[in-house]
């Protein structure tokens, strides 16, 4: 049975309200907070013991995050806003865990915004949404009103001194704007585009203001850690990996959904919850962690553990990411699939940089090409080719999400694209 942390309410009536949340013993810890003013050193360092990482994608340390607001020797820019931002903007192809914690569990996602916030010393919180999602959001705001009007957030709440008020934007359906620095560009109301990095949002975010943004998963941990203790967090994973992680599993499975286990569960094991391969069909290939993450052939998926280091093994060569899992049987055709992927980050760019702008579309056009028989010899090594010129030539990691999932197809399914461009059709969809 798994501790859970984000869906912790998932069971219960009503998981969304107020009543429920605190009847967990939601808001302790912000109350605590308030009165005791425990010392921001303090939090953060509990954060670094949980282990817990960032799950927006790239694994990036939360308590490390944190302590960037601190730097040794002074405050960085002491008497400006700071701001703490929410990505709950999920636009990765898979992912469809954020939307849960903002649909059934509101109050700790407030809670863990307002606990970072107190942490990295930010008055003002902004939680990004994606703009398709209405009814999350619509469920997100009425758990702010109700938090307001429990007196747990606004200026000098419960007379601690301390000010925390909470607003969300909602997006407009642009992948590119989960890219944490377009998002604070899309907040500003300009166009949705990453900024040159440094400086790092840390010194100069939201409004030229020392930020901090974190994933929502990430942020809902929060609560839970500070009230079980970090090491509590840490054991519930495993060294480097700590905590739960809510794991989307969809596709060729006959229970889709998310789930939430222990960190470093073995993906049969998941696999198993998910009610296994659909029509009891072999598996050929997983995308462990989002549409951008590269492809793992189904043999070497069973024998990896889904947390960061397993995935990122040489074995493995692919990445965590957001925790999506995309299982196709055999009788996926990947020429057809990586079509699909590679138009979907085509559409997505946001045409800033040359390379992801052109190469995403040449990338697009070939696999098509490739698919409609038109693929020529060269076509597959030209992938390659135009795949390693975007990664790393970039402002953001669109260019490289675009890049991995095609040099990763090739590389293990090869066969499966020349036969394509041999005989102008597919090996698979004649079994
Ligand atoms: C193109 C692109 C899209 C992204 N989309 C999301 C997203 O939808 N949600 C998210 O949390 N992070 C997304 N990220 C990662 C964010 O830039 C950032 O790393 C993350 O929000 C940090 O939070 P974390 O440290 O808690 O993971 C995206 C990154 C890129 C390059």
């Amino acid at each position: 049975m798994t501790n859970e942390v984000c869906f912790r309410t998932l069971h219960l009536d009503k998981p969304s309200s107020l009543d429920t949340y605190i009847s967990i013993g939601g808001y302790q810890v912000w109350k605590k907070i308030l009165a005791e003013k425990t010392s921001q050193m303090d939090i953060i360092e509990e954060i670094k013991i949980s282990n817990l990482r960032g799950r927006g994608g790239a694994g990036f340390p939360t308590g490390l995050k944190w302590s960037f607001m601190h730097p040794p020797g002074g405050e960085v820019q002491p008497s400006m806003q700071r701001y703490i931002v929410c990505n709950s903007d999920e636009g990765e192809p898979g992912t469809c865990k954020d939307r849960d914690i903002l649909r059934y569990n509101p109050h700790q996602l407030i809670e863990g915004m307002a606990i970072a916030g107190y942490a990295i010393g930010a008055s003002i919180g902004y939680n990004y949404i994606r703009g398709e999602f209405w009814e999350p959001y619509e469920q997100f705001e009425q758990a702010l009103s109700e938090a307001y009007e429990a007196g747990l957030l606004g200026k000098n709440i419960q007379n601690s001194g301390i000010d925390f008020d909470l607003y969300t934007h909602l997006g407009a359906g642009a992948y590119i704007c989960g890219e944490e620095t377009a998002l604070l560009e899309s907040i500003e109301g300009k166009k949705g585009q990453p900024r040159f990095k440094p400086p790092f949002p840390a010194s100069y975010g939201l409004y030229g203001r020392p930020t901090t943004i974190n994933n929502t998963e990430t942020l809902a941990s929060v609560p839970v850690i500070l009230e079980k203790g970090g090491q509590w967090f840490l054991e519930q994973g495993k060294p480097n990996n700590g905590g739960t992680k809510l794991f989307s599993v969809s596709g060729h499975v006959n229970k889709p959904g998310n789930y939430e286990v222990p960190m470093g569960i073995p993906f049969a094991d998941l696999l198993e919850m998910a009610g296994g391969v659909k029509d009891g069909k072999k598996l050929k290939a997983v995308i462990p962690g989002g549409s951008s993450t590269p492809v793992i052939p189904g043999e070497i998926m069973m024998d990896l553990s889904m947390d960061y280091d397993s995935l990122a093994s040489k074995a493995a060569g692919s990445m965590l990411g957001a925790g999506s899992v995309i299982v196709m049987h055999e009788d996926t055709c990947m020429v057809k699939t990586l079509a699909r992927l590679s138009h979907f980050y085509y559409d997505e760019s946001c045409g800033q940089c040359t390379p992801c702008r052109e190469g995403t579309g040449w990338l697009s056009r070939i696999v098509h090409r490739i698919e409609d028989g038109q693929g020529k010899n060269e076509d597959l090594d030209l992938l390659n080719s135009i795949a390693s010129k975007i990664e790393g030539r970039t402002i953001c990691a669109l260019g490289a999400a675009a890049a991995m999932p095609v040099a990763s197809f090739i590389k293990h399914y090869r066969d499966e694209f020349q036969y394509h461009i041999d005989h102008k059709k597919c090996m698979v969809s004649m079994k």
